[in-house]
C-alpha cells in the first residue's frame, strides 16, 4: 500500500497537536458527512479532552440528509456540538461564529463571572487529509481577517486568524491520520476518494460500490444507467460499459472505463446524495 502516512509522520503530527491543543478552548473537528465515523480518528477524544468540542459534518452537499440528521443526533448524544456544512459556500460558513460561541458558552459565562470581558475564544481545526480543512479555513477566514503575530500568551511563531472580536483561529490545521488499518474503514475512505485509489484498484472499488448501492440505495443504478440490478455485480458494471459507450480500442465494452465512470460519478454526487456509512449500522 502506497500511503503517505508513516509512523514518523504520525508521531510528529500528534506531538504538534498536543502542543497546539494546549493553546485553545475549542477543537473544531471536520468529518466527511458521507463517512462520519470512518473519517475520524478517535485519538482526538484523548487529545482534546477538557476542551470544548465542535464536529463540523463537512461535504454535507454530497451526503444523504436523512443519514446526516441521524449522525448529528448520534454525535450530540455523545456531547459534541454538531453542524452540517458545505465548506465551499458562503451560506454554510455564515453561522460558524455563532456556533463556536454557542459551543463555548460555558467558557464565555465563566469569563464573564470573573469579570473578564471580550477574551476571544481560541479554536483550532483538525481532521484527516482531504476532509476540507483548508477549504473551511479559507472560506471562514475569507479576506476580511487580520493575522495576529506573536503577542503575549501566544507561542512564538503561531499565527492566529482573528475573526471579528470573538474568535481566534489557529491558521494551520491539525492533521489526524485515518484508521485505515481497519479494512472497512479503508474501503469507505477509498470510496469517497479520501485516500485516492491506493487501497483497492478501481475495478474492485467499483464492485464494492455496486454491492453497497444495491443494498442501501436500491434503484439508483437502474435510474442512472438503465441497468438491471438483479444481475451479478460484475455484470452490472459490464452493462454500464455497454450503455454508456465505455469502449476499448477494439470497440469492446471496457470494464475498467465503466468502473472509473461509476466511481467518478459517485464521488462527484452525480449518482445522488449518498452516505456510505450508516448510523444505524453502528448502533
Ligand atoms: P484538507 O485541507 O482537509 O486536506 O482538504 P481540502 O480543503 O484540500 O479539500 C479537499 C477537497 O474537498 C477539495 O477538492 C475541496 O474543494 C473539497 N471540499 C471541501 N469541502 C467540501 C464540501 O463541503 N463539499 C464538497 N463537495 N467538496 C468539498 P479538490 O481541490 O477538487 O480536490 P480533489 O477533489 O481533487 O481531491
Amino acid at each position: 500500500m502506497n500511503f503517505q502516512w508513516y509512523p514518523g509522520h504520525m508521531t510528529k503530527a500528534k506531538r504538534q497537536m498536543q502542543e497546539d491543543i494546549k493553546l485553545i478552548d475549542l477543537v473544531v473537528e471536520l468529518v466527511d458527512s458521507r463517512i462520519p465515523l470512518s473519517s475520524r480518528n478517535p485519538d482526538i477524544d484523548e487529545l482534546g479532552k477538557n476542551k470544548f468540542r465542535l464536529i463540523l459534518m463537512n461535504k454535507a452537499d454530497l451526503a444523504d440528509k436523512r443519514q446526516s440528521d441521524r449522525w448529528a443526533k448520534y454525535f450530540e448524544s455523545k456531547g459534541y456540538f454538531v453542524y452540517s456544512l458545505d465548506a465551499r459556500t458562503k451560506n454554510g460558513i455564515k453561522k460558524i461564529t455563532d456556533i463556536i460561541m454557542e459551543a463555548c458558552k460555558e467558557k464565555i459565562e465563566r469569563d464573564r463571572k470573573r469579570g473578564i470581558k471580550n477574551r476571544p475564544v481560541r479554536a483550532m481545526v483538525v481532521g484527516i487529509p482531504n476532509v476540507g480543512k483548508s477549504t473551511f479555513i479559507n472560506s471562514y477566514a475569507g479576506k476580511a481577517v487580520t493575522k495576529t503575530g506573536n503577542k503575549p500568551g501566544v507561542t512564538k511563531g503561531k499565527q492566529w486568524i482573528r475573526m471579528g472580536k470573538n474568535v481566534e483561529l489557529l491558521d494551520t490545521p491539525g492533521i489526524l491520520w485515518p484508521k485505515f488499518e481497519d479494512q472497512m474503514v479503508g474501503l469507505r475512505l477509498a470510496l469517497v476518494g479520501s485516500i485516492k485509489d491506493e487501497i483497492l484498484n478501481t475495478d474492485e472499488l467499483a464492485l464494492e460500490l455496486v454491492k453497497f448501492l444495491k443494498e442501501k440505495y436500491s434503484g439508483i443504478l437502474n435510474e442512472r444507467y438503465d441497468v438491471d440490478e438483479s444481475q451479478k455485480d460484475i455484470d452490472i458494471i459490464s452493462q454500464i460499459a455497454v450503455n454508456r459507450n465505455c469502449l476499448s480500442k477494439g470497440s469492446e465494452p471496457d470494464f475498467s472505463k465503466a468502473a472509473n465512470l461509476l466511481i467518478d460519478e459517485f464521488r462527484s454526487g452525480k449518482l445522488g446524495k449518498i452516505t456510505v456509512e450508516w448510523c444505524e449500522d453502528n448502533e
